[in-house]
């Protein structure tokens, strides 16, 4: 007996400001579809559970964990990875204080301070810190990513 092949649903939204239409199955991720059909790897799988971070992405300008999203649900909406980020003043304090190693999680912090610079554009330490516990670095860069992104939050004279 041969099974029918897997109903197909339609998902019109924007990715870093394009119009984008693709077609998946009610069961698939948005990590996969961001990786696989629009070819936007920037975005880490990790742990694929919910507890990394590493595949953050923003979704209507706010944090969200793309392997937790189904694809369906972007419908409408707006959604950023990192290829979308251009002179991000995080990506480039990132750079100065070295805040990586092997870089695999570095797309996912990026993407979280991206969105907490759009929830508390005035966030203080202890906001930063709290905020940044939804990633996880395997090379525990921590102290690095603290001052990278304590210095985003810095006004400058
Ligand atoms: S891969 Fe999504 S949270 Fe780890
Ligand atoms: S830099 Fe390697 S996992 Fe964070």
């Amino acid at each position: 007996m041969t099974l029918p092949p897997p109903a197909m649903y339609p998902v019109a939204c924007e990715v870093n400001g394009e119009k984008r239409l693709v077609r998946v199955r009610a069961a698939d991720i948005l990590l996969s579809t961001l990786r696989d059909q629009l070819g936007l790897t920037g975005s880490k799988p990790g742990c694929e559970n919910g507890d990394c971070g590493a595949c953050t992405i923003l979704v209507d300008g706010l944090p969200v964990k793309s392997c937790l999203m189904l694809t369906v649900e972007a419908e409408g909406k707006q959604l950023t990875t990192i290829e979308g980020l251009k002179n991000s003043p995080v990506q480039h304090a990132f750079v100065r204080y070295q805040a990586f190693q092997c870089g695999y999680c570095t797309p996912g912090f990026i993407m979280n301070c991206e969105g907490l610079r759009n929830a508390h554009p005035h966030a203080d330490e202890e906001t930063i810190r709290v905020w940044l516990e939804s990633n996880i670095c395997r090379c525990t860069s921590y102290e690095e990513i603290q001052h990278a992104v304590r210095d985003v939050f810095t006004p400058k004279t």
